[in-house]
């Protein structure tokens, strides 16, 4: 016989008790933001292995949810949770950096159910809808046709009406209580980020005007606002993590932002070699693009830099672990990977294979991703009332570690795997073949394509196991734990013994 008060005994050692009066008001809802965020990646990595499967056997669900749809939901999904965590991160920080409550958490509030409305509206009609003719009423109502920010003109109204309700709070919080130069820089940032988005929203029958501007928005948002984003975010936390110099990674953030931009604006051009825009993009684009790695290799001594000087003492190991983790795979994903087909000479020949989609999963998973899942434990931490996440965890960290592994390695298995098809697609359809249509379908059934698509399937579903594994351990993690966090305080940087409280 089943016994439901051992059961449910169990659970509860489990699961423990999540108090929210724990949190202060922009925590509450960073919370909020955080657990839709984690919905919305397992529904990516979903989407994103029917898609993968499609690629095996083309005929798998054919005319009910095609490649086409789930291609679609697959990264429109990644932006959305990734747009939920930043805006969960700032929630995070915003009263402790600014010294003061939320100016409008009310409307933070509205904004949210609105926001995550309007998402589900959006993923029902690309899942039941899909399709409209191709005229006005489609662009409103069913989709945009502009990939990553396909959802319709009404979403993308909402959308912006969402982000000028956080803009407020940010830029007002600060204002009434204290700036700070990470606080500076996040809300010119944010003014950067939210009014790339417009340039989405142009409408244009030709479709170089198109791309043109809608790079604006892909381009711009990855290797300029967003990574300066994540600087702002990952100078916040290497002060609580590891007890870091405001005045160190403040410099470190000025350099890196002042890199950043110095080579992320002008690298936009790597996107305009074929598209129809004028020769000097080549030299403009391969330029500067060149140049990226450079902010990336910053980030990674930095991290590594300040970490060490701390001896790797830090108030939340997995947290810790995923910033590093963050640097690493910012660096190769973003920085290595996109420095390999940048140069015109090369993209030539590597332009739209795998090539691109393997860059494109090890840098927004290695730059974007891993950030995100700092931030969600540094929430569960919290949440928990400031508990013990140092080394020693009562299950010996396994589930972190494990799933942290598992995600690495499935996300880089899928990236070496769709290396190698992208060299394959270069070597023959583009340099053997010279880009004919007999040539792309020579290449798509070469043997190593044909098992770099199967290799690709294989390390998804470690990618989405070790994400399954990662929602566990976000659930349970400090649970029934008494020790209450390391104190690290700024100026003690090399105090001998870390401090160890423990809860009444
Ligand atoms: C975290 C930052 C970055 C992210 C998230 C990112 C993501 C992506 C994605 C998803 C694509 C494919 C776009 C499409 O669907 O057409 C792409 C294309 C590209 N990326 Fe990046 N990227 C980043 C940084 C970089 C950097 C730093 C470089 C250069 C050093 C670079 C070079 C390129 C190039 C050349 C392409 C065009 C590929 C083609 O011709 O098909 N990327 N990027
Ligand atoms: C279960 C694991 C995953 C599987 C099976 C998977 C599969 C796929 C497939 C089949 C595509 C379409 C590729 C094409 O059009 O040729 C795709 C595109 C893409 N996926 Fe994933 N994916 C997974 C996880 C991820 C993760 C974790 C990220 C990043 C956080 C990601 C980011 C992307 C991006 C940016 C694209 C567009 C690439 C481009 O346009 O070049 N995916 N994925
Ligand atoms: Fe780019």
């Amino acid at each position: 016989m089943l016994n439901i008060a051992a059961l449910s005994g169990k659970i509860q050692e489990a699961f423990g008790a999540l108090d929210r009066h724990h949190l202060n008001g922009g925590q509450r809802l960073a919370v909020k933001y955080f657990a839709v965020a984690m919905i919305l990646f397992l529904a990516q990595l979903l989407f994103g292995l029917l898609a993968a499967i499609q690629f095996v056997w083309p005929g798998f669900l054919f005319d009910l949810v095609d490649f086409s749809v789930n291609r679609m939901v697959h990264i429109n999904a990644m932006v959305v949770w990734m747009l939920y965590g930043f805006i969960g991160s700032v929630y995070w920080f915003l009263e402790e950096e600014s010294g003061t409550e939320i100016v409008g958490l009310k409307w933070g509030e509205i904004a949210f159910y609105v926001l995550t409305g309007a998402v589900v509206i959006v993923v029902l009609v690309y899942l039941l809808i899909q399709t409209g003719p191709g005229n006005d009423a489609t662009r409103w109502l069913v989709n945009e046709g502009r990939e990553y920010i396909e959802a319709p003109r009404w979403a993308d109204i909402g959308i912006v009406t969402v982000m000028l309700v956080f803009f407020y709070n940010v830029a007002g919080t600060f204002a009434k209580g204290r700036w700070s130069g990470i606080s500076g820089v996040l809300t010119l940032d944010l003014v950067a980020l939210a009014g790339l988005y417009m340039a989405g929203m142009f409408y244009s029958t030709n479709v170089t005007v198109d791309q043109y501007w809608w790079w604006w928005v892909i381009h711009l948002w990855v290797e300029a606002t967003w990574e300066v984003l994540v600087g702002c975010i990952m100078a916040w936390s290497l002060m609580k993590l590891i007890g870091a110099r405001r005045r160190i990674v403040q410099t470190w953030l000025y350099i890196e932002v002042a890199l950043m931009f110095g080579s992320g604006i002008l690298g936009l051009g790597h996107h305009y070699f074929w598209i129809g825009t004028p020769d000097y993009w080549f030299t403009i684009g391969g330029f500067f693009s060149a140049l990226e790695p450079v902010p990336l290799v910053a980030m990674v001594v930095h991290s590594i830099y300040d970490a060490g000087v701390h001896r790797f003492r830090s108030t939340n190991h997995p947290a810790l672990g995923w910033i590093i983790a963050h640097t690493f795979g910012n660096f190769l994903g973003a920085g290595v990977w996109g420095f390999m087909h940048t140069l015109p000479q090369i993209n030539l020949y590597t332009h739209g294979t795998q090539w691109s989609a393997s860059h494109g999963h090890l840098s927004f998973f290695g730059a974007y991703a891993t950030i995100n899942i700092a931030f969600f434990y540094l929430a569960a931490q919290r949440w928990r009332g400031n508990v013990w996440m140092g080394g020693d965890l009562k299950d010996n960290g396994w589930k972190w570690k494990w799933s942290m592994i598992l995600l690495n390695l499935g996300v880089m298995g899928m990236t070496v795997a769709l290396l190698i098809a992208g060299y394959e697609q270069s070597f023959i359809e583009r340099a053997v073949e010279g880009s004919t249509w007999g040539g792309y379908f020579a290449a798509q059934n070469q043997p190593w394509f044909v098992q770099a698509m199967l290799w690709r399937l294989v390390f998804g579903v470690v990618t989405l196991a070790g994400a399954l594994l990662l929602t566990w351990d976000l659930l349970t993690i400090g649970a029934g734990e008494t020790r209450l966090a390391l104190v690290l305080e700024p100026e003690e940087e090399l105090a001998a013994e870390p401090t160890v409280a423990v809860a009444k």
